[in-house]
């Protein structure tokens, strides 16, 4: 089992730990019975993972003489929203929820967000655990506090800061995950390996076969070091008003490909798109080695994830969306570049004929 602790430095000085393992659901019962800081424990999944793991992790805290429940909503991101806060609110009422009570978000992040920002708020805010169950909550969003629900006018438009108590990351989650869902996952692994270089990039360039095959050791090391990365990286900035914004590595087209899509692209694949113009951006605009981004389009194409973008999306369309950016500063949008894998950097006010010229040569 690999412990990571994340010592906020910043806004903050909270402290906790991301336990990773394999098989785990019983050393995950017990460290939420050792932290102590609850009397009674709300599981929130959404129906998909309640069925798979909910009665599980429930059986598992009740054996420990734990008060634990569990309650649901429905699987997708359309449960982000206000109205299952609300519902969610009512069912933990009608639970009794206290002060004295501690949610446990197990699934995606879609429920990490949820929860998390229904603890954040509930009663003036209550702790939360976080059991992320999908490659992109294991490595990604249950780390770092962000938490938030969607509006009609955009996603994760209302939201708050609310660190977890724990991360408690079980591998074997990962054995009943769609193939979709895990490559969504890898995306944002390929994102550590790029901002941060070496080792991890080069493990992930040799271990292709073992990442296809879910090996769970392999799997270990590659999940725990991404989780060292983005706890590094929190740790210096938890408000993201700096060093954080790095984590938006290919993230400013790929967001942008997925709201004009409608959401019916995956987040992997977009951010994939999203990387390799990131990579082809810095080449035309900072002198990276044309090497530099071959090898980052090379491994995100054997994991099986997009690097062409379809004709259908005009470039129009995704230079409007880059506009409604939700991170852009006036009308400065922001953009990771590198100067070589592992050297990331920030920069705003990119000239919209480069950025052009660069989603033209996506096309397939
Ligand atoms: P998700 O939570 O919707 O999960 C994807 C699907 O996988 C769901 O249908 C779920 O039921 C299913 N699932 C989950 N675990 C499973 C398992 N072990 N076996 C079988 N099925 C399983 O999606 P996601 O990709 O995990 O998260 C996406 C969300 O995360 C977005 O809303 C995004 O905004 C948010 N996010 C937040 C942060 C952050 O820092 N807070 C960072 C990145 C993404
Ligand atoms: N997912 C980006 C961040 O947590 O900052």
């Amino acid at each position: 089992m690999n412990q990571i602790n994340v010592r906020l430095q910043t806004t903050e000085s909270k402290h906790y730990k991301i336990l990773i393992g394999y098989n785990i659901l019983e050393t995950i019962a017990k460290n939420i019975r050792d932290a102590q800081i609850a009397g009674h424990y709300i599981i929130i999944a959404d129906d998909c993972v309640a069925r798979l793991y909910g009665s599980k992790l429930t059986r598992a805290l009740c054996d420990l003489d734990l008060n634990a429940h569990l309650i649901d909503f429905p699987a997708g991101e359309k449960s982000k929203s206000f109205e299952s806060v609300v519902r969610l609110s009512k069912m933990l009422i009608e639970l009794g929820a206290d002060r004295k009570s501690a949610l446990i978000a197990l699934g995606g992040g879609v429920t990490g967000d949820l929860a998390g920002f229904l603890a954040s708020i509930y009663m003036r805010g209550i702790p939360v655990f976080q059991v992320p169950t999908t490659l992109m909550a294991q490595v990604d969003s249950s780390i770092g506090g962000k938490t938030g629900i969607n509006l009609p006018g955009g996603k994760n438009l209302l939201g708050t800061f609310h660190q977890p108590e724990m991360v408690l990351t079980d591998i074997k989650f990962l054995e009943t995950l769609p193939d979709n869902e895990y490559r969504n996952g890898l995306a944002e692994v390929v994102k550590y390996g790029v901002i941060r270089g070496e080792p991890l990039f080069g493990k992930l360039e040799k271990g292709v076969g073992l990442i296809q095959d879910r090996n769970s050791s392999f799997l270990d090391e590659i999940i725990t070091a991404s989780c060292r990365i983005k706890a590094d990286i929190v740790s210096q900035d938890d408000r993201e008003k700096d060093l954080r914004r790095i984590l938006n590595f290919g993230h400013t087209i790929g967001h942008a490909l997925e709201a004009i899509s409608g959401y019916t692209i995956s987040h992997g694949a977009c951010v994939s798109l999203g990387m390799i113009g990131a990579a082809r951006l810095s080449e035309r605009l900072y002198g990276m080695d044309p090497e530099e981004g071959n090898r980052i389009e090379e491994l995100l194409n054997v994991l099986g994830l997009k690097n062409r973008i379809a004709s259908e999306v005009s470039t129009n369309d995704i230079l409007s969306a880059l506009r409604r950016d939700k991170k852009k500063e006036g009308d400065n949008i922001n953009f990771v570049m590198l100067r070589k894998i592992g050297q990331p950097f920030v920069v705003g006010g990119l000239d919209d004929q480069v950025i052009r010229e660069t989603i033209d040569d996506l096309r397939g």
